[in-house]
């Protein structure tokens, strides 16, 4: 367990490559890297200044418990996440970096954020009422928001370096990555996709939607990278309350929204602190979405 709240990381002898809204990454060597989720949290796209205690815990072991489940669809880049595995710069930094750090094989990341949707919702929900489509995927007239669709579909998104992604048609992929490759993270995004909605439909989450990233690793192998499957990569909702024709309440963050409506604050940076009360209530439900996920305490 991580010792303490952690808003930030900055070490001097391991180089920063990037920093997130939640995550900061280094470079370890030329073949490794050091994904450190941090308690951070955002909202409306902007980093709040109130940490969530354990948030960065949560993130690393449900991508950890992920990975391990789906393992047997594809191939992943996670190399360790005890300190005892990691090399002695990182084995350092234990005391701040412990369970909430994963040293994973660096890849050539495909430029495309491979996003399955099994429910109509967001951006999907929006162009669906526009045009009857969402990225190309012709769907049945009279859905209400949130319905279920007929089958999960694949619908992809630019990798936006600055502002917001942007959803492209399964052609536009083809494109940037060609027919063979585009095939292949399609099928593997429906496949992780499918197997993870329904084990946690058992367990009273719904998985609406989700984002994948994948890459290449030095040997051309297929890796999935990044997070997966957490409540900041998905949209997880409670199952019991479940009711399409609505927008349904968000499993982790709704508490922190809520508290945002009621505020005066334009959604623009600097986010205002969040009280005591809401922190803690947030930490809860990404304690539970755990809990209810894997069926251990953390
Ligand atoms: N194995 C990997 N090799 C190389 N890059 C990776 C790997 N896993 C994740 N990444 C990249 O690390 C970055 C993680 O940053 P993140 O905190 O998620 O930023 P953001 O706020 O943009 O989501 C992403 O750009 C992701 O593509
Ligand atoms: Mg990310």
């Amino acid at each position: 367990m991580s010792a303490a709240t952690l808003l930030q990381t900055s070490f001097s002898d391991l180089k920063l490559v990037r920093r997130g809204k939640v995550r900061d990454v280094y470079a370890v060597d030329d073949n490794s890297l050091l994904i450190v989720a941090t308690d951070r949290i955002s909202a409306f796209d902007c980093i709040l200044p109130t940490p969530i205690e354990r948030k960065g815990e949560v993130l690393t072991a449900l991508s950890e418990f992920w990975f391990e489940k789906l393992g047997h669809v594809v191939a992943n880049h996670l190399i360790a996440s005890k300190m005892d595995d990691m090399p002695e710069p990182v084995r350092q930094h234990a005391q701040t970096l412990a369970g909430r750090s994963m040293l994973v094989k660096r890849a050539e990341v495909f430029p495309v954020e491979c996003v399955v949707r099994g429910y109509l919702v967001g951006s999907g929900w929006k162009d669906y009422k526009r045009t009857g489509e969402v990225c190309g995927h012709k769907l049945p007239e009279g859905l209400q928001e949130s319905a279920k669709l007929p089958a999960a579909i694949f619908t992809p998104s630019t990798k936006a370096e600055q502002g917001h992604d942007e959803n492209i048609t399964e052609d536009q992929v083809r494109d940037l990555i060609g027919a063979e490759q585009t095939a292949l993270l399609r099928d593997t995004s429906l496949r992780l996709y499918t197997e993870a909605h329904n084990y946690a439909r058992e367990r009273n989450i719904i998985i609406a939607d989700t984002k994948f990233e994948f890459g290449l690793d030095q040997n051309g192998e297929l890796l999935l990278v990044d997070e997966v499957l957490t409540p900041d990569s998905s949209r997880f909702w409670p199952a019991d309350s479940y009711e399409p024709g609505r927008s349904q309440p968000s499993f982790d963050k709704q508490f922190v929204r809520d508290y945002l409506e009621t505020l005066d604050w334009d959604k623009q940076p600097p986010a205002p602190a969040i009280p005591d009360e809401v922190a803690k209530a947030t930490t809860a439900r990404y304690l539970e979405a755990y809990r209810l996920l894997t069926g251990k305490e953390l």
